[in-house]
């Protein structure tokens, strides 16, 4: 099966690089036990080149071509206060010359960093939606903006819709051709999975392309059973809007929901230890909510002995820099 090509808006900067992480390797390999320890290397989607970077902006490439052709003329979106979404949405809005209104969850915190910073320099109007659940919030603010005669392009939460889950189809086929290109025999890819559309692709990008590659999705939120199921009905959305003639169950999706932690954005010592040795080993960052958490499961997979050293696992990395700033804090430990 070939995947189709649909409308983008550019705005991202691929193909992201596949890079060797043979310093973390040694470093898990120097520690006591007898864990194998297999080829790791490192998907770069923080470098897609948006506004610092993400898995959004693949997802917002499909989105925002779809909001201008509908004449669109404002962006909304719904997310946490760190939402990596919703700033990444701010920005392409920017980009795209729309307007942008970010309904975020909760109440407006006492620091306004990180993430929720860029949201305001990117100029997107921002509603806390309180003690309101956040998708009936931006219900609310859709139909203001177009009681007030806007033409609002509602992006459901984390892009996850078919449309974005899309990009990470896309995305894989890049992936694969990278592998093919090196030589490379791609065995298992690990990535943070919350609203899915992620996961979802990827998963629907290796079965269109026959790629013999397991997909770990580290949950970030969510139970196995519930995140499963989620992906299993977005995952088959994705492949009909593609045109695959694909059926997609549960056991299309490997999902771990072991390292949920504190719950959603809570760091714990895991997070801290995995953004730490990924950074004294490689110089490079992950982030507090999202990738700190998917190397931390990555870590303790290897540890636990799940890969054999002669297999290749790549870690997509997903973004998610700047809510590091929202957590100093946390990180100093
Ligand atoms: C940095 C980062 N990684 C991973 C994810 C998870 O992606 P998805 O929501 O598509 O499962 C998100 C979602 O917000 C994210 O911001």
């Amino acid at each position: 099966m070939t995947l189709p090509n649909l409308p983008r808006f550019s705005l991202a900067h691929l193909p992201t690089p596949l890079e060797e992480m043979p310093r973390l390797r040694t470093a898990l390999q120097n520690e006591p036990g007898q864990h194998p320890v297999p080829r790791l290397l490192v998907k770069r989607d923080d470098q897609t080149g948006l506004a610092t970077g993400g898995n959004k902006t693949r997802k917002l490439e499909l989105l925002v071509a779809e909001a201008l052709r509908l004449g669109a003329d404002t962006l909304v979106t719904t997310g946490a206060p760190q939402s990596n979404h919703c700033r990444q949405t701010a920005a392409a809005a920017a980009r795209a010359g729309l307007a942008c209104t970010l309904v975020l969850g909760g109440n407006a915190p006492m620091l306004d960093g990180g993430n929720l910073l860029l949201d305001r320099l990117f100029g997107a109007e921002i509603i806390f939606a309180g003690s309101e659940d956040r998708l009936i919030a931006m219900q609310h603010a859709v139909d203001d903006l177009a009681a007030k005669g806007h033409r609002p392009f509602a992006i459901t939460y984390g892009g996850s819709n078919p449309l974005g889950a899309a990009a990470y189809a896309l995305a894989m086929d890049e992936l694969v051709d990278q592998c093919a290109e090196r030589g490379i025999r791609l065995d298992h890819v690990i990535v943070g999975s919350s609203s899915g559309g992620t996961q979802a692709g990827m998963v629907v990008g290796a079965r269109a392309l026959a790629a013999p590659v397991q997909i770990h999705g580290i949950s970030i939120d969510l139970a196995e059973k519930t995140l499963v199921s989620n992906l299993v009905t977005l995952g088959q959305q994705t492949a009909d809007l593609l045109g695959l003639d694909l059926t997609l169950a549960d056991r299309d999706f490997t999902v771990h929901d072991a390292y949920l932690g504190g719950g959603y954005g809570v760091m714990g010592a895991a997070e801290r230890e995995a953004i730490g040795l990924l950074a004294r080993s490689e110089g490079l960052l992950a982030d507090p909510v999202y990738t700190g958490r998917a190397l931390a499961g990555l870590l303790d997979l290897i540890r636990t002995g799940r890969f054999a050293a002669d297999e290749t696992v790549v870690f997509w990395h997903t973004g998610g820099l700047p809510a590091i700033f929202a957590y100093e804090d946390a990180l100093r430990g």
